[in-house]
């Protein structure tokens, strides 16, 4: 297995992977309309590949957290691996290359809504500990921050997404 960032001509398997592993069209929607916003970030959107073949993907893009500043900082969605290669490690190496990319920017923290039973092992903890209040309601253990090297404690407050989220 290979993961490297994504070039023009993953497009159209990305959205194959992402519709193949949610079920639903919403998420490849959602990487397309991020690729297009100005809060895409090239080198954080990755694939996975077997054999020349792309079987996963993750994606980070900057979504707000508002307090008495608005800070911009990395939003986890959508991460995806084609079924029938699910359960292989995929996903925890694209995990695991995606969280060093971003401690190599020098982000702050990583925002996930997600299975708190993937995501802890990778140091996600309930947005709550962080101070980091979820936009919508949704059980506290499913929304998930993870504090990166340059983590301060003023990276707290309401997580806003971007309109490209607004459909999803
Ligand atoms: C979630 C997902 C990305 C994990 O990728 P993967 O390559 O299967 O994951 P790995 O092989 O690295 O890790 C497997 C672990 O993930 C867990 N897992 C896999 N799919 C899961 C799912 N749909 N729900 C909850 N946990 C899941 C497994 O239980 C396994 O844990 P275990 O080691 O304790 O058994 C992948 O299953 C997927 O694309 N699912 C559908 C889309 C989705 O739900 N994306 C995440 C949005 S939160």
């Amino acid at each position: 297995m290979n993961i490297r960032c994504e070039t023009l001509s993953d497009y159209t398997a990305i959205a194959e992977v992402n519709t193949l592993a949610f079920g639903q069209e919403n998420e490849a929607k959602l990487v397309e309309k991020i690729r297009y916003s100005d809060r895409y970030i090239a080198e954080l959107s990755l694939v996975a590949e077997v054999e020349n073949f792309v079987v996963g993907h993750i994606l980070f893009s900057y979504i707000d957290l508002v307090d008495e500043e608005t800070l911009q900082v990395l939003g986890l969605a959508p991460l995806a691996v084609s079924p029938q290669f699910q359960r292989q490690g995929i996903g925890s190496a694209l995990m695991k290359a995606g969280l060093e990319i971003a401690e190599a920017k020098k982000e702050a923290i990583v925002i996930v809504l997600g299975h708190p039973h993937f995501y802890t092992r990778f140091g996600f903890q309930p947005s709550v500990v962080y101070e980091i209040e979820s936009p919508f309601p949704v059980p506290e253990e499913f929304f998930m921050a993870k504090p990166l090297q340059n983590y301060q404690k003023q990276y707290k407050g309401k997580v806003v997404y971007p309109a490209a989220f607004d459909e999803v």
